[in-house]
């Protein structure tokens, strides 16, 4: 049986569970060749509610099979946010055979407060066992206290635990995964002053590929209080010394890992083939404030395309920059190319392209000759509905316009125009765009600014337009590839 998942909005390359409630990514372990995605899960409704672990597993991220529920509510309350391991040497004791270690997860445990549980696989993440000491960590320090994030710390040769503690997160060192220590914190007046802390991570990367010369990064979600509105994800740079992270930046800057509304709660892939030279993460393509109410029926949100983080130096100083998986390219079928053309107003070079899976790459020169104030792509273009991916010149920004990209009566907030700040750099703009029945995400200058947004268009808005305003650019080149779908049912 071969026909694929096609209700109206659904994605048709980006993840989504089968049906019913999904929000963040959890427990993504890499082992034997299986990456593993877990997810927040409401097996009985699109709405939030009792929460499970789904999962699924891929051996390229972007192929998924779906696997049974992982983890299902027990006496211990729901089963929130939390990230899985391979406990290489069984310092847990959990593991029955040397060859094949366990695969630990530890995550919330959500009833009348939040504690902190395990659990474990001792064959490939197929079935998992609730740990019989559960929970391991009991003495709540505040009411909102969760989404352990854990990792190896080789200098100490100990366990770390990130998680997240109202506007703070706290760090706690372990020998064997079972017996956590307490040992530093990190939070306001650091970063962005709203809303409250979810999904943190902590990670090292080589700055600008130079292995010799590593920074940590702490990711974070916040809710709310997010540069487009409601929940988002902000970053901070600096050094671990396997207790304690300090910030490189002075506490008031705030660094955004993604400037549109919907990519929430990413955390990074443990035990990734390459996690010494970059990260792997995907994000919820949601947003607390609407994620209840967008406009799908037997099923409720997508994750974004998986991105590899990388640590660049960029003229304000060391940042977090993303690009698309490139196993991606494998989806590519059809190609347009274009090259050195002169983009003016009523431009035509793409009536001939249309779709609802489209990946756009495309590199603009921004010169003294160039005179329009906005050029860039219209997407799911219809009669009376498009989503603009442009470059503002005047403001020197990067934005995703989705006031008129198709319903959004469901929010008052939705309809919006999202910006991040994009310098043209030895006068280039580029965009790397992709297009799916319900999302945009633009990546400009290779990765340096990411905006993620859901959109709602009609099946029959498939129209492409190249445009400019007010004035011409040039285009250097752009390829217009169709997608493939890979979801069957
Ligand atoms: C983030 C979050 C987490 C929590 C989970 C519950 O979106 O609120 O903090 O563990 O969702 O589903």
């Amino acid at each position: 049986q071969n026909s694929y998942y096609n209700e109206p909005y659904r994605p048709q390359y980006h993840f989504s569970q089968e049906a019913n409630w999904m929000n963040d990514p959890n427990g993504m372990v890499y082992y034997e060749g299986e990456y593993h995605l877990f997810y927040q899960y409401h097996p009985n409704s699109t709405h939030w509610g009792p929460m499970n672990w789904g999962h699924a597993v891929s051996r390229d991220l972007v192929h998924w099979e779906h696997l049974p529920i992982a983890l299902k509510p027990d006496e211990n309350g729901y089963v929130f946010s939390g990230s899985a391991v391979v406990d290489w040497n069984n310092t847990s004791g959990l593991g029955t055979d040397p060859q094949n270690p366990p695969l630990i997860a530890i995550f919330t445990h959500a009833k009348d407060k939040q504690v902190q549980s395990l659990a474990y696989s001792n064959d490939k993440g197929r079935t998992w066992e609730m740990y019989k000491g559960n929970p391991i960590m009991a003495n709540t320090p505040s009411a909102d206290w969760r989404d352990p994030k854990v990792f190896w710390y080789d200098g100490t040769k100990t366990w770390v635990m990130i998680l997240a503690a109202g506007q703070k997160a706290m760090l706690y060192t372990s020998p064997n995964l079972k017996e956590w220590n307490y040992v530093s914190e990190f939070g306001k007046p650091n970063g962005a002053a709203d809303g409250v802390w979810e999904c943190p991570d902590l990670f090292a990367l080589p700055v600008d590929g130079d292995s010799n010369r590593k920074k940590w990064v702490l990711t974070v979600s916040i809710n709310n209080g997010a540069v487009a509105g409601g929940s988002g994800m902000q970053y901070f740079v600096g050094d671990f010394d396997g207790t304690k992270f300090t910030n490189d930046n002075p506490a008031s800057s705030v660094l955004w890992a993604d400037y549109g509304a919907d990519f929430y709660a990413g955390v990074t892939w443990s035990d990734a083939p390459n996690n010494n030279d970059n990260r792997l993460w995907l994000g919820w393509m949601s947003n607390w404030q609407y994620a209840n109410d967008t406009p799908t029926s037997t099923w409720r949100s997508a994750y974004s395309t998986v991105r590899k983080l990388e640590l660049k130096t960029l003229p304000e100083g060391i940042r977090l920059v993303q690009k698309p998986v490139s196993q991606l390219e494998q989806l590519r079928k059809s190609v347009k190319s274009v090259y050195n053309q002169e983009i003016l107003p009523g431009n035509k070079t793409l009536t001939d392209v249309s779709g609802d899976t489209l990946e756009i790459v495309a590199e603009f020169q921004v010169n003294s000759n160039t005179t329009a104030d906005e050029f860039g792509f219209k997407v799911r273009k219809g009669e009376h509905e498009q989503t603009i991916v442009g470059y503002n010149r005047k403001k020197s920004s990067l934005f995703v316009d989705r006031s008129q990209s198709g319903s959004s009566n469901f929010n008052d907030q939705f309809a919006k125009v999202h910006a991040a700040p994009l310098t043209v750099q030895n006068q280039k703009v580029k965009m790397h765009i992709f297009v799916d029945r319900s999302s945009a995400e633009v990546f400009g200058n290779d990765g340096e600014k990411v905006i993620t947004d859901q959109i709602f268009p009609d099946a029959s808005s498939v129209g492409v337009e190249l445009y400019a305003a007010n004035g011409k650019v040039s285009l250097d080149s752009l390829q217009i590839y169709s997608l493939d779908k890979v979801w069957k049912k």
